[in-house]
């Protein structure tokens, strides 16, 4: 009897010896016949009681033996089978098979513009500056020596916030000019790019939201001829443009003011269209800065001139690169955006 049950174990041990598993299957099946809960090694536990008392010490140490030699084998066999199977992974890799194709994304062309104009001066010593869109009555207007009654401070033009007559949307970036004045002295030289709202929802041609660029330079003996060369400057480095012209024109905050057009010609059929014919383009408000405008920013006029310019993006983007229709620069029709990748 004793002797029946000792080789039915070693039967076991050597079978346990000789299984050699390949696949995840087939370990599975070694697991659940040596290890899992219903393991054929498990009854033999219960044979001890028929073994002689003399050998049941040998009996146990064998049946634990076999039982510990399917658990490390099973552990041994499951380790190889995981990292061949990392390996099979690494070995599949193509590494000479073409990526999955980036899509790259395209700056918007009134970022492209923008990034030109300020390019265009900071070439000759403008630096950047900012300020909030939403501003107070004070820099927007006030300091700006718009009076109470300009009819640009209209509810009609400007967008206040709820319930409030001091708190709005800028209606310009003019007002960074009296931000910049009430902080920093002369020698001012700043270039200030921003977003702009006005309330024009009554023109169905218009938008409410568009971008700006202020220029400012204020210094001792600062004068009109300043202004005109660093705009000729402007006009050729953007447009390739050999001549502008400067027409009288109101702007409360310069003294005397202007607007600066740039001849383009009538040569294709896109400048007769944009210029309508006379060959000539409207692109930016400009002036002396009023002498009143330095005193409510705290700069002594007497001391200090200076001249400031002020123009819209969108209309240059929609010379520069031949677009039809305003309205495409704020749709973010993808179909329309993607031609500009190519562009930096
Ligand atoms: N702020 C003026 C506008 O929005 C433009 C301007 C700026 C004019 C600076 C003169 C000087 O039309």
């Amino acid at each position: 009897m004793s002797a029946a049950i000792f080789d039915q174990v070693r039967t076991v041990l050597k079978a346990i010896e000789q299984e050699a598993p390949q696949t995840p299957e087939e370990l599975e099946q070694f697991r659940i016949r040596y290890i899992g809960s219903k393991n054929i090694i498990k009854p033999l536990f219960d044979e001890i009681k028929n073994v002689a008392n003399e050998q049941k010490r040998e009996f146990g140490q064998l049946i634990n033996s076999a039982k510990q030699a399917a658990e490390a084998k099973f552990n041994a066999l499951k380790e190889q089978l995981e990292s061949a199977a990392d390996a099979g992974v690494a070995g599949n890799l193509d590494l000479t098979a073409p990526g999955e194709p980036i899509e790259l994304g395209s700056r918007h062309p009134v970022s492209i513009v923008l990034n030109r104009i300020i390019n265009i001066f900071e070439r000759i010593g403008f630096v950047v500056a900012e300020g909030p869109e939403i501003e107070t009555d004070w820099f927007n207007f006030t300091a700006m020596n718009t009076p109470e009654d300009h009819p640009a401070r209209d509810m009609q033009d400007t967008f206040y916030l709820k319930g409030s007559t001091e708190m709005l949307l800028r209606t310009h970036t003019s007002p960074v000019q009296a931000r910049i004045m009430t902080s920093q002295k002369p020698p001012i030289r700043v270039i200030a790019p921003g977003r702009v709202y006005r309330n024009e929802t009554i023109s169905s041609r218009s938008h409410c939201q568009f971008h700006q660029v202020e220029g400012l330079y204020v210094d001792e003996g600062v004068s009109f001829a300043d202004l005109r060369q660093t705009l000729y400057y402007f006009a050729s480095e953007m447009f390739g443009a050999t001549k502008i012209r400067l027409r009288p024109s109101y702007f409360p905050f310069t003294e005397p003011s202007a607007e600066m057009d740039v001849f383009l010609g009538t040569e294709t059929e896109q400048t007769y269209r944009l210029t309508k014919g006379t060959g000539w383009l409207e692109i930016l408000g400009c002036g002396m800065v009023d002498p009143q405008v330095l005193e409510n920013c705290g700069i002594d006029s007497k001391k200090y001139t200076g001249f400031a310019f002020g123009m819209g993006i969108e209309r240059q983007a929609l010379r520069l690169y031949g677009i039809s229709d305003i309205r495409s620069l704020f749709e973010n029709d993808v179909r329309f955006l993607r031609p500009f990748t190519a562009v930096v």
